[in-house]
């Protein structure tokens, strides 16, 4: 007689709970059939009257129709509480937003382009300072105080008395005074410059130095360095050409330019005319340099350069303006996705 009364409050509360459609009628549900007064509960309660071997039987199934009867409420009650979003107000068939994608900015694409041929080519890579003292960006580097050449870097001074480095160069130094030869490093970082901005100049910009000092190292190796480069980065049928340049801080100087990529070297107005774009200035470590940070110039040698790394991206992709670097425009910085 139990067990058929088993059968029975199964059903029906399954039906119940079926149709159970709000928060409200789901805990009266609750009440009637699993509550302390309830009628599975009643029928639990009553089993003390039977017979043992009756009270076996009826006990486990009504034990059974307790677990599954609380088991179809809680996912009677999820399906209720993230039902009606569901159901109604979103439309599940629409399309889904697309994510928009960052990208990276165009002068870390070159730069990370940069550090991985120098990378293959044995260098290591070191950051350094942007706050400088005046011994590294000028004194040490062969620019004693009211050497005339300082005036080639207009200089962002700071009221304690330090700069905003006018170039990577110092690194040089601080690097020579902490390791010994054999050394091979670059250093990417930015610069600032005391500086009317337009077109072509921007008041901070990122360079690349490269510095290498070993015994027996001389401007054919340096040369062979810069060739290699460039081919990696414009091309091998890109031409290159060096000329003497003047820097304090190396001996012989000279700059390093590349056939104009918007002509081909046959003159136009990104190159004014001349059908070549200068992109780095480099030389042989002045032997005074070597002294000043305690390396034998009797011994050792060595080259160093330094690029401007914004002219890279500008030539390549056709920029016209430097400015639109560090404008943070995402209508220039999307187009290089
Ligand atoms: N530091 C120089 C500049 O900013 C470039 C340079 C680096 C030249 C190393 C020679 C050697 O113009």
């Amino acid at each position: 007689m139990f067990l058929e009364e088993l059968g029975k409050i199964e059903e029906e509360a399954g039906r119940e709970l079926r149709e159970a459609d709000s928060q409200d009628k789901l805990s009266s549900w609750h009440t009637r059939y699993l509550g302390r007064k309830g009628r599975l509960t009643s029928i639990l309660k009553s089993i003390g009257a039977l017979s043992l071997e009756n009270r076996k039987e009826v006990g486990s199934k009504a034990n059974q129709v307790k677990e599954r009867l609380s088991l179809s409420f809680s996912q009677r009650k999820d399906e209720l509480s993230c039902g009606p979003s569901l159901r109604e107000d979103v439309d599940i068939t629409l399309p889904g937003r697309p994510f928009t994608y960052g990208s990276l900015h165009p002068t870390t694409k070159v730069l990370r382009e940069i550090c991985t041929i120098f990378s293959g080519l044995g260098f290591g890579v070191v950051e350094g300072p942007e706050i400088e003292e005046d011994y590294y960006n000028f004194e040490a580097l062969n620019m004693p105080e009211d050497h005339p050449a300082r005036d080639m870097w207009a200089t962002l001074w700071m009221e304690n008395g330090l700069l905003l480095r006018t170039h990577t160069s110092p690194m040089q130094i601080r690097i020579m005074e902490r390791a010994s030869p054999p050394i091979r490093v670059i250093i990417p970082g930015r610069c600032y410059r005391y500086e009317a901005t337009d077109a072509t100049h921007e008041s901070m910009f990122y360079q690349v130095e490269g510095l290498a000092v070993d015994k027996g190292i001389t401007l054919a190796h340096l040369k062979g360095t810069l060739t290699e480069f460039s081919h990696l980065l414009f091309g091998e049928e890109r031409k290159i050409r060096f000329r003497c340049d003047y820097f304090p801080f190396v001996e012989p100087g000279m700059e390093m330019s590349i056939e104009c990529l918007s002509c081909q070297g046959k003159g136009c107005r990104t190159c004014r005319g001349s059908g070549w774009l200068e992109i780095l200035g480099a030389g042989m470590v002045h032997p005074r340099v070597l002294e000043r940070v305690n390396i034998d110039p009797e011994v050792y040698s060595g080259f160093a350069f330094g690029m401007g790394v914004e002219r890279i991206p500008m030539l390549k992709y056709r920029i016209d303006d430097i400015r639109h670097f560090y404008a943070d425009d995402l209508r220039f910085l999307a187009q290089f996705r």
